[in-house]
């Protein structure tokens, strides 16, 4: 009941406000109304903002647009959502934007080389760019000079390694009996990061380094996280007890899927991702599997922070700093409900 009175209280002061907006509007421009869904920029046509994500399919790009979304509505601009799967599409895809009268771009690319590509695009079609996620890169391999939001990879991985020896220390592996499979995507700046963090912090508290596999993805996806797991699982089938890390949920979900599929039973295997998305269906399980949790991400930081920054660039020419890092949480079976809860995010 006071729910609803205070919806329809916002509901009527919004209303207001817009009607507000359009009055001004009209007395400017002989424009059609402006869609519904938030209030017009000043200027009398409403901001446009696109958001192109490398893998639609996966719920960390889903989380970012559905806080984009938020973004959207809050601020009232129009949010534009496309997918681009493969490096082909990515051009094509921001002239599409453009034509469609975006004056900024949020990007992920699937493949960060199109680095200047893309800023010459943006340049051309006077789109403003800010990346997220993937940072781009240049002929040399640098950072190109875009603002980026990403997350604080090495870090992240360090707290993955720590986190794993931890749980090894509480069930009393022995470190002869145990090996470290990192499924590993090193073409890409916060992937390796990210493993080669988890790496650094398990051989800082004791592990070997020659019980440390790196298995390569072809694909950042199960699958490819899986067949790279398998390769490992084959040439070391003596290996009892196995720690799996890798640069997100995918690339352990796959790798615990391999071990189930080697007869390894799970509690012989400590799995822990990054994200805090795919891992959630199996914490959700009654029965424990290998997965023992994911550093829980802030996707709406990803989504909506980097909304604010466009649009505040857009409309009022204050340009986003150059990096912003976002951090992240362990999330484990015991307290993966309650963080999720706090955070605002579905479970
Ligand atoms: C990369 C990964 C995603 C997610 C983001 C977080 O893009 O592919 O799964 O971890 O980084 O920034």
């Amino acid at each position: 009941m006071h729910t609803g009175s205070f919806l329809s209280k916002m509901f009527v002061t919004g209303l207001g406000l817009t009607m507000a907006a359009l009055a001004l509007v009209g007395c400017s421009e002989n424009k059609a109304a402006p869609s519904s869904g938030g209030s017009t920029a000043s200027s009398g046509s409403k901001t446009k903002i696109a958001f192109i994500v490398k893998q639609p399919e996966e719920p960390w790009f889903q989380l970012e647009w559905k806080f984009a979304g938020e973004a959207a509505k809050d601020l009232g601009f129009d949010l534009i959502t496309i997918a681009a799967t493969d490096g082909d599409q990515v051009l094509p895809k921001i002239e599409n934007a453009a034509a469609q009268g975006a004056q900024g771009l949020i990007i992920c690319t699937p493949d960060v080389k199109l680095g200047p590509a893309i800023v010459a695009k943006c340049k051309e079609r006077n789109l403003k760019l800010l990346t997220v996620d993937d940072q781009l890169v240049g002929p040399d391999g640098k950072f190109l000079d875009v603002p980026h939001v990403g997350i604080s990879a090495h870090k992240i991985g360090n707290t993955v390694g720590q986190a794993l020896m931890e749980e090894m220390k509480k069930r009393g592996w022995k470190p002869e009996e145990t090996a470290m499979m990192v499924v590993t995507y090193e073409q890409l700046d916060t992937a390796r990061e990210r493993t080669d963090g988890a790496i650094e912090s398990a051989e800082a508290g004791g592990f070997p380094k020659d019980k440390i596999f790196k298995a390569p993805e072809k694909t950042t996806d199960i699958p490819g996280s899986r067949d790279a797991a398998s390769v490992v699982l084959t040439q070391n089938q003596k290996v009892k007890n196995w720690l799996i890390a890798s640069m997100n949920d995918t690339g352990v979900m796959g790798a615990v899927r391999a071990t189930e599929s080697f007869n390894i039973p799970a509690d012989r295997v400590i799995a822990i991702g990054i994200n805090g998305d795919s891992a959630l269906e199996d914490l959700k399980k009654p029965t424990p599997t290998g997965l023992f949790g994911s550093i829980l991400l802030q996707a709406k930081r990803h989504g909506y922070e980097t909304c604010k920054m466009m649009y505040d660039w857009i409309t009022k020419g204050q340009e986003p700093p150059k990096i912003t890092y976002t951090d992240g949480i362990l999330i484990t079976r015991e307290n993966y409900i309650k963080v999720l809860d706090e955070q605002g995010l579905p479970h």
